[in-house]
């Protein structure tokens, strides 16, 4: 693998940084100065440091996006804007994607990638992973709302797996459901003769969503989150 690329893959810099910092003798490979910026290497024995800093291998990056409305969960939409123009320029040559979608109005915990291994992993259709979303609705969520969500939804062309319900207030839950159905939750309240007005992620397998991160804004998953979501497999 070529020296850039190791570097460029493990860290946020871009190629334009990186020939400055190859430029000023900053980078080393086994304690040796390197200006070659195409130098090829061998990631698994070598030592690669940048201003004495060893940098750590790593192939994938993983973003949390705390998701804004308005915006689609795609890399490029004719019409509206996608999550990953909200992406840093940091973090620009990476070209990372959605894992998953939330619809257009949905906010939350969304994880952007570069492994699409992990994304197809986690999305096919028998992993069901569990999505947990805040939601509020129009009406009160009943009783008997509730039961339905537990036993299974009958949406027509599927029967949801018996949802898990944790009523907050009249109008306020926090659902979790184990697929990830178009408009899956929406469609829930429709059946139950009801509506949800906002809608948030909060949590993906045992991923939770940092509240700290504000909307809109994105942060790498600590080593720990990554294991948590590899641990959704
Ligand atoms: N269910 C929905 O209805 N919308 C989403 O964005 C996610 C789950």
């Amino acid at each position: 693998m070529r020296i850039d690329k190791y570097i460029g893959n493990s860290t946020h810099y871009s190629r334009k940084e990186l020939k400055v910092f190859f430029k000023k003798g900053l980078v080393r490979l086994n304690g040796e100065v390197v200006t070659d910026i195409g130098k090829h290497i061998n990631e698994e024995t070598d030592e690669v440091s940048l201003s004495g800093e060893v940098i750590k291998y790593s192939k994938f990056t993983y973003l949390m996006l705390n998701k804004p409305a308005g915006y689609i969960s795609a890399t490029f939409d004719k019409k509206f804007p996608v999550v990953t123009d909200l992406v840093p320029e940091e973090f620009s040559h990476l070209q990372l994607f959605p894992v998953g979608r939330l619809d257009l109005d949905t906010v939350g915990l969304l994880v952007l990638t570069n492994d699409g291994d992990l994304a197809h992993r986690l999305l096919i259709p028998k992993s069901h992973v569990p999505k947990t979303y805040f939601v509020k609705s129009e009406k009160p969520l009943t009783e008997d709302g509730i039961k339905v969500f537990e036993t299974g939804v009958d949406l027509g062309d599927f029967t949801t797996i018996p949802a898990k319900v944790e009523k907050l207030s009249e109008k306020e839950a926090h659902l979790t459901i184990f697929e990830g159905k178009y408009h899956q939750v929406k469609r829930m309240y429709e059946a139950i003769d009801n509506k949800v007005v906002y809608l948030k992620r909060v949590k993906m397998g045992e991923l939770e969503l940092d509240e700290t991160i504000e909307e809109g804004k994105m942060r790498p998953l600590t080593d720990e989150e990554i294991k948590k979501l590899m641990n959704n497999e």
